[in-house]
């Protein structure tokens, strides 16, 4: 199945889709560290506005649009907790992402964000989508469950033809298993600055009483700031995954993506929807094959019987012996071939 990837940051939706066996069309991104580090990565890269792009050629030929919007407004980050005025509403990128969805109709539409947003999103969102789709789902999914040794909750949109099952929890990671900090359980949120403008006294990191951000609990007891590699651990990226930028702007890139386990647990849920239905197609068909080989064996077996009655049948009891044996069976397969493969 191939995807389009609308604000792609630095890859980490892609690399879960890539793992979960989709083929990128293209990763559109309008920051230029961002769009060289899918570059780097071996993606698709489109260093642009999603605004900027025309889409009329992809018409009819996406399997899978996946978005994650601009949502600085419903952000938890920020604690803006809504759009205020004119400025948010223009930053809003729920818009401009159903328009494309309007234009390019993809099989499959799947959309990531802050769990802020669901509010807004079930008012202005879901109702576009339901007359465009025929199943349209919203999940809440921590991605503490299923592989991130990292508390980050997220909500998803799936729009399709099918319905899908959500992924199945998974055992839970901590710090510990993951980047060797004693910390007994999944990471707080791994956050998109590098804890700039914080004292760098271990006294003051101390009085904060969990690991949180950009921060950890360091053997002797002290704090300090996660390194970029920590922080990409925390949110499942590869080692070595080619973040390109300044340090801030990896740090932004980490903190800002969808954990690629995450989205490979989405994205599988929505293979699998796809797959079953190809599957029982599939089976139906093959069903459907023996069901008209069996007709021709029983017309002809019919035809023999008549001809040549077996041993023991009288021949005013053929019929009747046709009938018990054969004609039950024949309506059986009859109906069966008759009825619509769905
Ligand atoms: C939450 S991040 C996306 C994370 C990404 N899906 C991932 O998994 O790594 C949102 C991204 O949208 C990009 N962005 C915001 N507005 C955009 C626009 N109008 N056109 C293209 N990209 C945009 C930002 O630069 C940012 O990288």
């Amino acid at each position: 199945m191939n995807v389009l990837d609308l604000f792609a940051g630095a890859g980490g939706a892609a690399l879960g889709l890539h793992d979960a066996g989709f083929e990128h069309v293209a990763c559109v991104e309008r920051d230029a560290s961002a769009a060289a580090t899918l570059r780097a990565a071996g993606f698709p890269a489109v260093e642009a506005d999603v605004r900027d792009l025309d889409y009329a050629a992809l018409a009819g030929t996406i399997d899978v649009l996946w978005a994650s919007p601009p949502c600085q407004a419903w952000s938890s980050a920020n604690q803006h907790g809504g759009p205020k005025g004119e400025e948010d509403i223009a930053r809003n990128g729920w818009p401009w992402t159903l328009r494309i969805v309007r234009i390019v109709r993809p099989r499959w539409a799947i959309f990531e964000n802050v769990k802020n947003a669901r509010a807004h999103v079930e008012r202005a969102v879901l109702p576009e989508l339901r007359k465009l789709y025929a199943h349209v789902a919203l999940w809440v999914l921590n991605a503490a469950d299923h592989g991130a040794p990292q508390s980050r909750t997220r909500i998803f949109v799936i729009a399709g033809p099918r319905p899908v099952q959500p992924p199945a929890s998974q055992p839970r990671r901590t710090m510990r298993d993951a980047i060797a900090v004693p910390w007994d359980r999944p990471s707080p949120c791994v956050m998109t600055n590098e804890g700039k403008g914080r004292p760098t006294d271990p006294a003051w990191w101390r009085k904060l009483n969990n690991a949180s951000d950009a921060l950890a609990l360091a053997t002797d007891g002290a704090r300090r700031k996660l390194t970029l590699g920590e922080c990409a651990t925390l949110q499942t990226f590869p080692q070595g995954y080619p973040f390109a930028g300044r340090p801030e702007d990896r740090y932004r890139q980490v903190g800002n993506a969808v954990p690629p386990s995450l989205a490979a647990a989405v994205a599988r849920a929505v293979r699998a929807a796809e797959e079953g239905a190809g599957t029982i197609r599939e089976g139906l068909s093959a069903i459907r094959a023996s069901a008209e080989r069996v007709e021709r064996v029983l017309s002809l077996a019919v035809g023999f019987v008549r001809r040549r009655p077996p041993l023991g049948i009288a021949a005013d009891d053929i019929d009747g012996f046709v009938t018990r044996n054969v004609t039950q069976l024949r309506a059986m397969v009859g109906d069966f071939l008759s009825r619509r493969t769905p």
